[in-house]
């Protein structure tokens, strides 16, 4: 059996999306098939359309959703129908060489559904992420499935499939943020707000802000930050060496994705300091330092994926710390908005406007 549903697709590089009636098979073994209940529009949905991360249009788009278990495929045991789960990207195999030595949040064979979606005349679509949550249902494999707290509302927790996470973890997981240290994020958009949050949740004694636009360091004040800078008027390494007694934060988080703002990230940390690089570069960028200053400085430079993140262990801990009152996940949902406002959920990102807006289905 199949299921006709609706579903925003990306055709075609820089195109808008459109809503399309897609068709989703019913599971075969080892996956499971979702009715979506929200999903939020993140960065990596545009970095999609505009064919920043891959030509392999069109894209099923939408990939930080909850929703609930409508049938699984042979062999699924850890989820059944009815369950509530937040969709990953991150479904560990459990054989690769991270997973078999005990690192599965770096797992290098993650799974997604073996059977494609298409569109009606049969093309095949490319999921984002291996999810493709605009639609009203999506096939994924099983192990993308997390289940949560049943009575989370789905616009909230649905953040915590990508860029929530990706904040949080980059900031707990990556950075290592633990009590007393001084951390910096330069972009306070969903990802890098959500590691202002982490670092709160982690006991940073210091919380700097960093941003072009005044309303996104107003929530980033609202989810933890001690101080903010818009680095529109101030420069930012002088100002993050102020705050930390002239010497840098332990550490920063650079959530844009652009060599300027890494410049900005490398140079304002403590010496031995970390940054995090979770925001994503597009292909041409090139990033040049004096290879003495790598040295000189110390420190650890890493990146973060997902922020590192084990959702098997992550999602339903910090469901319950978002229903115990100590996650603001609410914040983060700016407007709830129809299948057919994708389009303009991108521009009101482009300008600003919105830290997520949520697509309810
Ligand atoms: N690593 C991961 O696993 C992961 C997961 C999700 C998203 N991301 C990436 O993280 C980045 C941020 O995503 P988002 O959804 O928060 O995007 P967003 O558009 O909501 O936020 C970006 C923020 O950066 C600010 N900004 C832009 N230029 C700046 C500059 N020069 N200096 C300071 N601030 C600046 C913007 O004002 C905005 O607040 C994107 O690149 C996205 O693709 C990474
Ligand atoms: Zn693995
Ligand atoms: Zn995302």
């Amino acid at each position: 059996m199949t299921h006709q549903v609706r579903a925003v697709v990306a055709r075609a590089k820089g195109a808008p999306v459109t809503v399309e009636t897609i068709t989703v098979p019913d599971p075969g073994p080892g996956e499971a098939l979702v009715k979506v209940e929200a999903c939020g529009v993140c960065h990596t949905d545009l970095h999609y359309r505009e064919g920043g991360i891959g030509d392999e249009f069109p894209y099923l788009l939408g990939h930080e959703a909850a929703g609930t278990v409508e049938a699984v495929g042979e062999g699924v045991t850890d989820v059944a129908p009815g369950d509530f789960v937040i969709l990953n990207w991150r479904a560990v195999c459990g054989q690769c060489r991270a997973c078999k030595r005990g690192r599965p949040w770096y797992c290098f064979d993650t799974h997604n559904a073996r059977q494609k979606m298409t569109l009606e005349d049969g093309t095949e679509l490319s999921p984002a992420l291996g999810i493709g949550a605009f639609a009203e249902k999506t096939l994924v494999a099983a192990g993308q499935c997390t289940k949560v707290a049943p009575d989370a509302s789905a616009a909230a927790v649905g953040l915590l499939g990508c860029g929530v996470m990706a904040g949080i973890g980059a900031a707990i997981n990556t950075g290592g943020v633990g009590r007393g240290d001084s951390v910096a994020v330069i972009g306070c958009g969903g990802v890098g707000d959500a590691a202002v949050a982490g670092s709160r949740l982690a006991g940073a004694a210091r919380i700097i802000a960093v941003d072009i636009d005044d309303r996104k360091l107003a929530t980033a004040q609202r989810l933890g930050a001690t101080h903010t800078v818009n680095s529109r008027e101030t420069d930012p390494v002088e100002a993050i060496r102020e705050l930390t007694g002239g010497f840098g934060a332990d550490v920063v988080i650079e959530a844009v994705g652009r060599p300027e703002t890494y410049r900005q990230a490398f140079y304002a940390r403590d010496l031995a300091g970390t940054v995090v690089l979770v925001g994503v570069p597009t292909p041409e960028m090139r990033l040049e330092l004096p290879l003495l200053d790598v040295f000189g400085r110390g420190g650890s430079l890493k990146s973060s994926w997902y922020g590192d993140c084990l959702p098997s262990r992550d999602f339903p801990m910090l469901v319950d710390l978002y229903q115990q009152g100590r996650l603001d996940l609410d914040a983060f949902v700016t407007e709830t908005i129809a299948l057919d406002q994708v389009e303009h959920a991108f521009d009101r990102m482009h300008h600003g406007d919105v830290l997520r807006s949520v697509v309810i289905l």
